[in-house]
């Protein structure tokens, strides 16, 4: 029987040390693509990717780090493959499994990913479900190695919807070991099973202002996320006090960083002072999204880093 692939659906895939490992291949890599090496671990792979919701970072990052690796990328979208049509998930994972090398996938109910992986022969990864977002992760995690040196033991606040970059953050604390506020309105908590997992590592506070204090990172993201645009109006006023503005900043530490998965929707849950000013590294946040997926697919892919 052929070995079982590896898969990426959720942070808590990798152990504490190799999330570890990965977050420096990841800067290793962002350095060596900096120095103009030519580092092609990938040639002739193909990565599908099937993307059932929107995306600019995700996909442009994959793509263009399979090229970087020597591969190739297949952009699948429900409108123009089967999938769209009721192609069951099983089947489709078992014929584009024996075609390409890994497969992406980003949808709706986290439940599609895992029953794609149990039917796919190659690597899967989550590119983000209504669950989870854990690529999202790692890029944040490097983003806050590159500026700020270990993320162990720091305090992280989270302000807004408890949604699937709000458990992903959950699922980070627990992996790399920091301490995680988050601040949401009534009705809008992460998955309660997720939180008691977290022990006392992750307090849920109605106060944005309370969950920044002392914090040395602060994250946020849009209200109503993809497939919640009905709900959009009412989630503008339950989420009405839950931005992050200069006075949520100034509850931090002085140094303390702010990330965004992006897109934003500056004046909503950040203000643009705030996303455009000195404490924000949102744009490398997103430039990290290249290298520490190309550290993934290094892991998933190839086992790890390759001679050169
Ligand atoms: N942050 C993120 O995943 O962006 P995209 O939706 O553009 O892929
Ligand atoms: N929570 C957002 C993240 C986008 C990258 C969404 O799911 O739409």
């Amino acid at each position: 029987m052929p070995p079982q692939p590896r898969h990426f659906l959720t942070l808590l895939d990798l152990s504490a040390g190799e999330a570890e490992t990965l977050i420096q291949r990841a800067i290793e890599l962002k350095g060596m693509l900096r120095a103009g090496v030519d580092y092609q671990p990938l040639k002739r792979r193909t990565l599908a990717m099937v993307f059932e919701k929107s995306s600019t970072r995700t996909r442009v990052s994959f793509e263009a780090g399979m090229v970087q690796f020597g591969g190739h990328a297949l952009f699948l979208s429900p409108r123009d493959t089967q999938l769209g049509r009721g192609e069951p998930i099983e089947d489709s994972a078992r014929v584009l499994s024996r075609m390409v090398d890994a497969v992406m996938i980003r949808t709706f109910d986290h439940d599609k990913v895992e029953r794609f992986a149990a039917h796919s022969s190659v690597p899967v990864i989550n590119g983000l479900t209504d669950r989870f977002h854990p690529c999202q992760l790692l890029a944040d995690v490097q983003t806050y190695v590159e500026h700020r040196g270990d993320i162990r033991g720091r305090r992280v606040a989270f302000v807004g919807d408890g949604n699937n970059m709000c458990h992903s953050y959950m699922n980070a604390a627990r992996l790399f070991d920091f301490e995680l506020r988050v601040a949401c309105p009534e009705g809008f908590e992460p998955d309660a099973e997720l939180l008691a997992q977290l022990g006392d590592r992750c307090e849920v506070v109605r106060d944005p202002v309370e969950a920044a204090r002392g914090a040395d990172l602060i994250s946020t993201d849009v209200w109503a996320s993809m497939g919640q645009e009905s709900e959009q109006d009412d989630r503008a006023e339950a989420f009405a006090h839950y931005c992050v503005n200069a006075e949520v900043m100034a509850a931090a530490r002085p140094d303390a960083l702010f990330m965004h998965c992006l897109p934003a929707h500056r004046g909503e849950e950040v203000t643009a002072e705030v996303i455009d000013g000195p404490q924000s590294v949102v744009w490398d946040e997103a430039e990290n999204r290249l290298h520490a997926q190309k550290a993934l697919m290094e892991l998933l892919m190839v086992g790890g880093p390759q001679a050169t």
